[in-house]
């Protein structure tokens, strides 16, 4: 049987950074994130028992190295879970440029998780296969339950998953992406969770953690956006400076990321809707107000070290597309 799904990725508002236990990647702390419309992932798989070993085509192109790695190491998570036999052949593309500071892997192994459970004949409920989906890649836990969502830490494999605490329609926030460099972060989320209990500010930033998703759940529910605003970039702030500070130091910030950063404070005195949140890496995300978007967006063209500006709003779940 094949199936094909589809994801979206998803920008955290309050982050996750850091595991319990790096093989199930349970969390340190709970998070809670936006989901991205327009934006997708789309990956095609057929389980096939004539092959010798999985096969990946990304983007188009057949993949050999640490990529095909990573889909079968995940593959190998949902087989020996769900008792899957057989090798899977996977197809999977993204509508959107990569090392563009959107994280893929979050759409990847949502739409990865939700296609070969599918074409293995499984129908599994929303609960599980965000659990399944976090075993790939932390973050994609939060991409298979549509709008915004939070993800419980838990302290098991079945207790760790994410639900959605509001539709899409919920608040009309866009995302809108400052990209000021197009090169792939030297490293990557899986070594930086690793590293972020050697910051002496790790244990504080998981200590308040479960204050500040109170804090962000709640002017999501009252469309607070002053509230939402405060605790966003204070989130953020308090992971790159867990980063910053942790041994060896890990620095995502440029120059034009800090002149964002700096703009987005001046544009939010001034009366705009509009706040920062940052990934491991270089690109400002400026959540806003549907109707400030377009000032935002056109303000950050103009800004010297922006190379390019991409907007998205609020997405609903990973979904199976017909075949
Ligand atoms: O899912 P990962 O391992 O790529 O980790 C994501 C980490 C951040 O993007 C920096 C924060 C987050 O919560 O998405």
């Amino acid at each position: 049987m094949t199936k094909t799904a589809r994801a979206h990725p998803n920008i955290a508002f309050i982050k996750y950074w850091g595991n319990t236990d790096n093989r199930l990647r349970l969390p340190a702390n709970p998070s809670l994130s936006m989901n991205l419309d327009g934006l997708y992932t789309q990956t095609t798989v057929i389980w096939r028992d004539d092959l010798t070993a999985d096969e990946l085509v990304l983007n188009g192109q057949a993949e050999t190295g640490a990529a095909l790695r990573r889909v079968t190491a995940h593959l190998d998570a949902l087989r020996e879970r769900l008792d899957i036999r057989g090798w899977a052949a996977v197809e999977s593309s993204n509508n959107f440029p990569m090392g563009t500071g959107i994280a893929s892997s979050a759409a990847s192994f949502a739409a990865l998780t939700l296609a070969a459970t599918a074409a293995a004949g499984l129908r599994l409920n929303e609960r599980e296969l965000s659990a399944l989906a976090r075993l790939g890649s932390g973050s994609a836990a939060r991409s298979i339950p549509g709008g915004f969502v939070e993800w419980h830490a838990g302290a098991t494999h079945e207790e760790s998953f994410a639900e959605s605490i509001a539709p899409p329609d919920h608040w009309e926030l866009v995302d809108v992406i400052a990209v000021v460099s197009g090169q792939h972060k030297a490293v990557g989320s899986q070594e930086g969770h690793k590293s972020a209990a050697t910051s002496d500010l790790q244990a504080a930033r998981v200590a308040g953690a479960a204050g500040r998703l109170a804090a962000c759940k709640s002017a999501i529910q009252h469309q607070d956006f002053a509230a939402l605003a405060e605790v966003v970039e204070l989130d953020s702030n308090l992971m790159h400076a867990v980063m910053m500070t942790s041994r060896p130091a890990l620095f995502y910030w440029l120059p034009p990321t800090l002149a964002v950063m700096e703009q987005v404070r001046r544009w939010r005195a001034d009366g705009l809707r509009v706040c920062y949140t940052l990934d491991a890496g270089p690109n400002v995300q400026c959540i806003c107000v549907r109707n400030d978007a377009e000032q935002v967006r056109q303000g950050l063209t103009r800004l010297s070290g922006v190379l390019e500006v991409l907007t998205a709003g609020a997405g609903g779940a990973a979904f199976l597309v017909n075949n």
